[in-house]
């Protein structure tokens, strides 16, 4: 928070949550910017996690078992991430996941360039309130939506970059 007001508060969990992000988790529960996505999907997965961590992990789009629970990060390879944040010590609810597409690609297609363009203003927006001092970029496609590079993961792979003013991770996705 930006106030010098909020700047002198404790960070304190059990804040409710800003208002912000209600606002943002409503407008993207309820987007139809992708019309196939929108038909096609069951649940739009906004993100879980602590709205006030340190570090974001950024996928790709939900796959199968993410579009029936609304959740990100809950099939196989949300298993191995879940594994590989308990290994640094943390748990899931510490720290932020989302994805760069909030619906399911029919099929778990890539995501097309314009569902990128449609969505990328709403990870945005949740960087811009989560204000996260490390995002991790998991995959080409998390890689390619935050920093507009054409370079592949495996060139960028464990070196930092960054996302407006916010050191980027790059890895590979855990799928
Ligand atoms: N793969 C992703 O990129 N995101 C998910 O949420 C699940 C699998």
């Amino acid at each position: 928070h930006k106030t010098g007001l909020a700047m002198t508060m404790p960070k304190d969990r059990d804040e409710a949550p800003s208002p912000d992000i209600s606002e943002l988790r409503g407008k993207v529960m309820q987007c139809k910017l992708c019309a196939e996505l929108a038909r096609t999907r069951n649940k739009v997965v906004f993100g879980s996690g602590d709205l006030q961590a340190k570090l974001v992990f950024v996928g790709e789009a939900p796959g199968a078992d993410e579009d029936l629970q609304g959740l990100p990060f809950v099939g196989r390879a949300g298993q191995l991430l879940t594994k590989i944040i308990e290994a640094m010590g943390m748990t899931r609810d510490q720290v932020f996941i989302c994805n760069v597409l909030k619906c399911r690609p029919p099929n778990n297609r890539p995501p097309a360039p314009q569902e990128v363009i449609n969505c990328r203003p709403y990870l945005k927006q949740q960087l811009e309130i989560i204000k996260p001092k490390v995002i991790v970029a998991l995959g080409n496609h998390a890689v390619k939506a935050l920093l507009q590079t054409e370079q592949g993961i495996s060139a960028l792979r464990g070196s930092f970059r960054e996302y407006e003013g916010i050191p980027v991770m790059c890895t590979y996705h855990p799928a």
